[in-house]
């Protein structure tokens, strides 16, 4: 059985469908999902998908090998990063060497690095009036959003699309696209 450990930060509707995605498939299991948000929505999807999930603070991420030592022991074949948005630490890069995947929604390089999660990117992208823009799938490193590309898709924009018109579209995107992306990097 492959395990999958999911982080989240928000909502969570990506984990859901990761979930979903999963639940019967007997060679695959989400294992926990971790969150650095004690009242992230995502925790009530938890609850309602019967998921173990694991708050952690600041301190207990980037200050001590709590969270890393938990980690470890639960043995993952992937730690996904399913609307995380904090910076992953170096120690547990290097603990997990290609073994941690991020979901970003924009077209990396473009509007990426620090400060650029979630509405910011798609506020961005519709002020800079861009005709397209789509989601990246990569491997995390060291440095934010500059991981190996594992897969991008594109959506078109209409002149008439708000921010949020391409947060749906994005999401739809990363609906369709990031499971099977899971699914392939587990079996190779
Ligand atoms: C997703 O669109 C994901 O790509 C983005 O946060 C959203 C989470 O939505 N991630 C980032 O911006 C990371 N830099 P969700 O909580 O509904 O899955």
């Amino acid at each position: 059985m492959k395990r999958i450990v999911l982080f989240a930060s928000g909502s969570g509707s990506n984990v859901e469908n990761i979930v979903q995605y999963f639940q019967d498939n007997s060679e695959v299991t989400v294992a926990a999902v971790f969150t650095n948000k004690s009242d992230a929505k995502v925790l009530d999807r938890c609850k309602t998908l019967k998921i173990s999930a694991l708050y952690f603070n600041r301190t207990s991420f980037y200050d001590t090998d709590c969270l890393l030592d938990i980690l470890k022991g639960m043995k993952p074949d992937l730690i996904v990063l399913a609307g995380f948005l904090w910076k992953i630490p170096e120690k547990l890069v290097q603990s997990f060497p290609n073994k941690i995947v991020n979901i970003h929604p924009a077209l990396l390089p473009k509007y990426g690095g620090k400060g650029m999660y979630g509405m910011n990117v798609h506020n961005a992208v519709k002020a800079n009036n861009e005709q397209e823009t789509g989601i990246t799938i990569h491997f995390v490193n060291e440095n934010y959003d500059e991981g190996a590309i594992i897969k991008q898709e594109k959506t078109q924009i209409a002149p008439e699309d708000s921010a949020d018109d391409i947060a749906k579209k994005i999401h739809e995107l990363e609906y369709k696209h990031f499971p099977k992306v899971i699914d392939q990097i587990l079996h190779g």
